[in-house]
């Protein structure tokens, strides 16, 4: 049996109060809708379909990268309007099974869909719902003894049926011609004067279709984002729970509130995380290493005894065993310190290697660079890496100290064993081997200079 999964999107995000399409907003540093395409491919749809309307720039140019088929609603009348507008761009197929997905519901998993699936063998429709303690906002599911036979909106529900607390998850899986049977047959005869998909419930129930549902269990995969509340509720409990789990895994979270794991983190034994961290995209951090508060890293690896000390940002690159790096550093993609190396405050380094043993210390920019080991940079020193069109390298080589102040105008190599004074701006290569280099103008002092300038004045 081969599976269709239409993802709907084409709401108008009224609840949003924004001029943004909803689906485009970032959850956990990615795009609701990219969340709900990754489920749908993750369970191997042999078709993946997004109902949009008026998709603005930015959702055309997703939908165009990721290679997203998509199916125009002209105007966003409902939900069961958006799976017309779907249906229309399918073939038509005898043995299809279609999965309904919601673009605002941005947690599936694909083992909840895949067990939907297996379900849909033994049914004509099933349904994910969900034990909601606070159901505001859902659709019910109303059931006659065990036999569900209709959903009811929010909008429309009576007191008594507002008190259900089984919800429609909005996620259906449903066997194609059934569908196309009973989609026309739809109306709006309702509060919102919307073509409700949820209405195939009542009408597949009426005509003794054989309805099942999966009850899924993880409350964060049924969570649907109509406004920004909804947004920053459902990425809080998401990260909570993210932090949680670690922290009994034995990681040192400091405070799971203040923790945003919003990639992969994979974290040794002891492990301390102080607060107000963020950890996007892939992140791992070895054994007996610490995390000061406010630092964010994405898409690095942290290696075993290292010390990131506070306000401290790591984007790509790689930091190796013993380093200490911080406060305030930023370590930009391409570094890599190499094992018991130092990078301090304020000091910005991108696409460098930094040697063992190697110390910069304070205020410095390294770019473009290859610095050997046990090197030391002294405060305030810069490798000027670029001309206004290209960018050139600078090579330090191990066992040299640059005094501060020092500007490395590339090309440049600074030899083995170089001292450079402080101040120098050096253009040319140092022969090093124990040799001092100082390129900077002469001190002069010019005497009587105060009775000088103030001649003529009084
Ligand atoms: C819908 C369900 C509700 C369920 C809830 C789960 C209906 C009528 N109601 O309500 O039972 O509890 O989801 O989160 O289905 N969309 C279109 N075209 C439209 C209207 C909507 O593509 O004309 C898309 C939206 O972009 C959204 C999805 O369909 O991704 C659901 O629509 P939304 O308006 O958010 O429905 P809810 O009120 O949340
Ligand atoms: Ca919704």
């Amino acid at each position: 049996m081969s599976l269709t999964t239409i993802i709907l999107a084409a709401g108008k995000s009224t609840r949003m109060l924004s001029l943004k399409s909803k689906i485009l907003f970032k959850i956990s540093a990615e795009p609701i809708i990219q969340h709900v395409y990754n489920a749908a491919r993750k369970i191997k749809s042999n078709d993946i379909i997004c109902v949009l309307s008026n998709p603005p720039e930015e959702l055309t140019k997703f939908i165009k990268e990721n290679n997203i088929k998509s199916a125009l609603q002209k105007k966003p009348s409902g939900t069961a309007d958006a799976v017309k507008s779907a249906l229309k761009k399918i073939p038509s197929k005898r043995n299809n099974n279609i999965l309904i997905l919601c673009g605002d519901v941005p947690f599936i998993s694909s083992q909840s869909l895949n067990i939907m699936i297996k379900k849909l063998s033994q049914s004509d429709l099933c349904l994910g719902t969900f034990n909601q303690a606070n159901p505001k906002g859902y659709g019910r599911v109303i059931r006659h003894g065990n036999k569900v036979i209709k959903i009811v909106e929010e909008k429309d529900a009576s007191e008594k049926i507002k008190k259900v607390t089984e919800i429609n998850t909005g996620i259906i899986c449903i066997k194609e011609h059934v569908l196309r049977k009973y989609i026309g047959k739809i109306n709006n005869n309702n509060k919102q004067k919307e073509f409700y998909l949820t209405d195939l419930i009542s009408l597949l129930s009426d005509n003794n279709h054989k309805i099942s549902t999966y009850s899924i269990k993880d409350e964060l995969e049924t969570m649907g984002i109509n406004s920004k509340k909804d947004l920053v509720d459902l990425e809080r409990k998401l990260l909570v729970k993210k932090a949680t789990n670690l922290l009994n895994k034995g990681v040192l979270i400091r405070d799971v509130q203040r923790t945003d794991i919003k990639g992969d983190l994979k974290v040794q034994k002891d492990v301390d995380i102080d607060i107000n961290c963020i950890f996007e995209d892939k992140v791992t951090i070895g054994s007996n290493s610490t995390i000061g508060h406010n630092c964010y890293l994405n898409r690095c690896k942290i290696g075993k005894n290292v010390h990131i000390k506070p306000n401290t940002i790591i984007f790509g690159a790689t930091i190796g065993d013993n380093c200490i790096v911080g406060p305030y550093a930023r370590i930009r993609p391409g570094a890599v310190l190499k094992n018991n190396s130092q990078v301090g405050n304020f000091v910005e380094v991108k696409n460098s290697t930094i040697g063992s043993g190697t110390k910069i210390n304070h205020l410095s920019y390294i770019g473009d660079a290859t610095l050997g080991s046990n090197i030391n940079v002294g405060a305030g020193c810069i490798t000027c890496n670029y001309d206004g069109e290209n960018k050139y390298k600078t090579i330090i080589e191990s066992n040299s100290f640059i005094g501060s102040g020092t500007r490395l105008v590339a090309p440049v190599t600074v030899a083995k064993g170089s001292y450079i004074a402080a101040g120098s701006t050096v253009t040319k290569d140092t022969p090093g081997g124990g040799s001092l280099t100082i390129a900077r103008s002469k001190q002069v002092s010019i005497p009587k200079w105060k009775n000088k300038t103030i001649k003529g004045k009084k």
